[in-house]
């Protein structure tokens, strides 16, 4: 278990004020103790308003951060209101971005839309977190796996530098809810994506994360999941208790 580079990514999605700042400390002051050892990367994704502030107030070394979107054009600035650029979010500190996340999609990020901001924030030299997964319905129809080709085929470019793609197995259905997919389920999954990603993409090592309520309790079994390079956290990563927790049960 502690070989492995393990991702622990917390999103905090539309949560956060300046003052929760404490609960980010209080992950990195956990870290900089006993768990100095293990290989892992922890990476904080708070809203645009929270990324800057956060990250200058950070002294963690151990601690990165991401952004939760970017825009959807390559341009550095311009006149986009409401938008947040792939540089912009680098200057507010984010080596990471989340892109393709179901709750992004659900408000009208489409296959293309995705692909655009991967290609941004590749030429950023971002490292990209890019989520797929399936609805509940696919899931009883048990047609994840063409949705899952469908969501990589269509967004990805062969000429992406793979080495700054993380690939996040979010099944919809588990966002938020409690349930979990089983075990002999998420094996089926990851060992495809495994498999996908070498053949279509000559990923040779993809890291590839789950998410969907990872929690204090489920995450000795998360743990099991072969070819799981880490995890997708919502709402068990705003406490730092918590957060805190996950990481210790992972390694332990
Ligand atoms: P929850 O952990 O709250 O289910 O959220 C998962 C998620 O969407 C992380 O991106």
């Amino acid at each position: 278990m502690s070989s492995k580079t393990t991702f622990f990514i917390a999103n905090w999605k539309m949560n956060g004020l300046p003052k929760n700042y404490k609960e980010i400390n209080k992950v990195g002051a956990f870290l900089s103790d006993k768990y100095k050892q293990f290989k892992k990367i922890i990476v904080y994704c708070p809203p645009m308003s929270l990324l800057t502030y956060f990250s200058k107030k950070n002294t963690s070394k151990l601690l990165n951060f991401g952004a939760q979107d970017i825009s959807v054009t390559q341009l550095d600035f311009g006149p986009q209101t409401g938008s947040v650029s792939p540089k912009m979010v680098k200057l507010g500190g984010a080596k990471f971005v989340l892109i393709g996340h179901s709750e992004k999609r659900a408000k009208g990020d489409n296959f293309d839309t995705i692909k655009k901001k991967i290609i941004s924030a590749n030429k950023t030299n971002l490292k990209i977190i890019f989520c797929i997964g399936e609805s509940l319905q696919d899931y009883k129809k048990n047609n994840a796996i063409n949705i899952l080709k469908k969501q990589l085929s269509k967004s990805l470019v062969k000429n992406l530098n793979f080495n700054n793609l993380i690939f996040a197995y979010e099944p919809i259905w588990s966002i938020g809810t409690g349930l979990v997919p089983n075990e002999k389920y998420l094996n089926k999954i990851f060992s495809f994506l495994k498999q996908y990603l070498k053949d279509n993409y000559k990923i040779n090592t993809a890291k590839i994360l789950y998410g969907g309520s990872v929690s204090a309790d489920n995450i000795n079994n998360l743990k099991l999941i072969s070819n799981c390079s880490g995890f997708l956290v919502g709402g068990a990563s705003l406490k730092a208790k918590n957060f805190i927790e996950i990481i210790r049960n992972y390694y332990t």
